[in-house]
């Protein structure tokens, strides 16, 4: 008696776990379909910072280097008497992000040791020309605009440009 009853428990268990594995392969391909039509919605981009941005006012900027901006946006403030200008902080020798020593008063970049002015002109090392300049501009406030986009050359003679400083 107890025997009939297992044969028949037998079927059924296994008509279950059939059950269970067709809805699970058919769970499968409807979660891979439904994410990739969600994944549709979301363009595969790489969220870079911002090329065109705001650093403050120019009276915020009292005379010399400021490293105000370096790890945010990769630029120095340089405060003249009379004009500021924005220098990237990128050796033009192989990238390489160059320090501002004070003491010293020239950017030196720790990979293979060329040096700068602080007008961004290279001095020592191999580094084959000076730092870039990018563009400078005033918003309707009064807030100084930096623009990666417009880059200024000290080896072309473009840093005298319109662009590349402000008066201050
Ligand atoms: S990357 Fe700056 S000296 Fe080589």
């Amino acid at each position: 008696m107890s025997i009939a009853i297992k044969e028949r428990e037998i079927p059924v268990n296994r008509r279950r776990f059939l059950y269970f594995i067709g809805w699970g392969f058919i769970g499968v391909f409807l979660t891979t379909v439904l994410g990739t039509v969600v994944r549709f919605f979301y363009p595969r981009t790489i969220l870079e910072p911002p090329t065109r941005y705001t650093i403050g006012y120019p009276f915020q900027y009292t005379t010399g280097v400021s490293e105000r901006f370096k790890k945010q946006f990769r630029i120095w403030i340089i405060r003249e008497v009379d004009k500021l200008y924005v220098i990237e902080a990128k050796c033009t020798h192989l990238g390489c992000t160059p320090n501002w020593l004070a003491a010293e008063g020239k950017f030196k970049c720790p990979c293979h040791g060329s040096g700068f002015t602080p007008e961004g002109l290279n001095i020592e090392g191999p580094a084959p020309r000076p730092l870039e300049r990018f563009k400078v501009a005033l918003d309707d406030n009064g807030q100084i605009i930096v623009d990666e986009g417009i880059r200024f050359r000290g080896e072309r003679g473009e840093w005298n440009k319109t662009g590349a400083f402000l008066k201050v």
